[in-house]
């Protein structure tokens, strides 16, 4: 298994080019499940999650082609051969159940395996399967596999999501498109990747209403065409990247990014006294001179502070001036990458879901295990910061959702490198 060492060195200086949002890519991938015209994404991440659902969409008999280097994907679903989305592949990746709700609604019938994951928390599928209810599919838990049916097609319906459901929303909005009728999806989530999801299927001929606010209008359609649709920037890899120089200093320009896609984060990084940009070619970060404030956080749904950098703000906060509160309020267990950060010289209490770090003026670098993909890449931003060589293992976390990190990161100073395991 491969490892990555990372050795402090301060200031970094440049600029990095964010890609496009794993996040959107893998729900806007399966939406070629519900028309038989081609879809092409360009603008794509390479990543091994998108490897995994390009090998699931495949399974089902979908056209797969990647192209200029795997940032075009040219998907083709007009000779499915299969409704069934076997637990070998599920299993590798949670964002697998988001093919159940296009090939319900083309097709009025789908098995899908329950699914896997990063090992936070229970992340249970129920919101996606009680929104296919409301739709009218008739559903039966057997053997580790839903099977779903809608004999006749599904029916639009009122969706009333008990809490923010990211990837539920989306099964949804996709179930919906061709769904008989109007479907109301009420608090449903407002993350740009849904906002991403709804211009593309309205390229291809979906009726959408209200994508990025908490009550999105479906009106279904006979049939969806094909689209072109470039995936949009991925949001956080822009705010990782945007923490590499307020950790360990200096000035790093990240191209492609925006401040609208991430408003609380850039509010917090403001407070702990970081500097955030725009410039016409995106978002420059600098780190003043002094130690970094401690800054308290709560993650929230879009347009909250996100989840997905937790870890990394953690990571920040380690070497900030006081004490800070980091609260976790969407996924219980995600305070995994703290154990790790500890043994970097990092003080940090985990009482449930509630982190308290205290900041010490430097972290000392050691080896550490990534336990999931955002823990991963905060290892790697803590040991920017350190002193010494931080080796990185198990970092097949990391390459499901960051590109070419060691070149990313390289390219602005930071010394970093790849040791090929066996
Ligand atoms: C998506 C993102 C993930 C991000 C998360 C929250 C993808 C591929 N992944 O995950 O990176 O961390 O949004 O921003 O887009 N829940 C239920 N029942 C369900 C579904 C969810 O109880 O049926 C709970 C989850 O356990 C969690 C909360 O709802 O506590 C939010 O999860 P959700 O928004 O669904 O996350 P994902 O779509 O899985």
């Amino acid at each position: 298994m491969d490892s990555i060492i990372v050795t402090g060195n301060g200031p970094l200086s440049g600029s990095i080019p964010i890609a496009g949002a794993k996040n959107a890519c893998l729900t806007l991938m399966p939406a070629t499940l519900l028309s038989d015209e081609p879809l092409t994404l360009t603008n794509a991440p390479r990543l091994s999650d998108i490897r995994t659902m390009s090998e699931l969409l495949g399974s089902l008999g979908a056209e797969v082609s990647t192209l200029q280097d795997g940032q075009v994907l040219a998907l083709s679903s007009h000779n499915l051969t299969s409704q069934r989305a076997d637990y070998d592949i599920v299993r590798k990746m949670r964002a697998s159940i988001l093919v159940l709700g296009p090939l319900l609604a083309r097709f009025g019938n789908a098995e899908v395996s329950l699914p896997g994951g990063c090992a936070i928390g229970a992340r249970p599928v129920d919101l996606h399967l009680k929104a296919l209810e409301a739709m009218g599919a008739e559903l039966e838990l057997r053997e580790g596999y839903v099977h779903a049916r809608a004999p006749g097609g599904l029916k639009g319906g009122i969706v009333d999501f008990p809490l923010v459901s990211v990837g539920a929303t989306e099964n949804a909005l996709m179930a919906a498109t061709l769904a008989k009728g109007m479907t109301v999806l009420n608090n449903a989530a407002r993350e740009p990747e849904i906002v991403d999801l709804a211009r593309c299927l309205r390229k291809m001929g979906a009726q959408i209403d209200g994508e990025g606010t908490g009550t999105i209008t479906i009106q279904g359609v006979e049939r969806l065409n094909g689209a072109t649709h470039p995936v949009v920037t991925d949001r956080i890899e822009l705010g990782t990247y945007m923490l590499a120089p307020a950790i360990c200093g200096g000035e790093v320009e990240l191209l492609g990014g925006r401040i609208e896609l991430l408003a609380a984060f850039c509010e917090k990084l403001d407070a702990a006294g970081i500097s955030v940009e725009e410039t016409p070619n995106g978002l420059k970060v600098a780190r003043k001179n002094g130690r970094i404030r401690a800054v308290d956080v709560a993650t929230e749904p879009f347009p909250g502070f996100p989840t997905d950098l937790q870890a990394q703000f953690m990571a920040l906060m380690c070497t900030a001036d006081g004490t800070s509160v980091l609260e976790e309020k969407i996924f219980e267990n995600r305070f995994m990458h703290a154990p790790e950060l500890m043994r970097m010289g990092a003080k940090i209490d985990v009482q449930g879901g509630h982190a308290t770090v205290t900041g010490v003026e430097r972290l000392k670098g050691a080896p550490v295990m990534a336990t999931d993909l955002r823990a991963s890449v905060s290892l790697i931003l803590a040991g920017l910061a350190a002193e010494g060589e931080t080796i990185v293992n198990r970092v097949y976390h990391l390459d499901r959702g960051y590109e070419r990190v060691e070149e990313k990161l390289g390219n602005v100073g930071a010394r970093i490198e790849r040791v090929k395991g066996v």
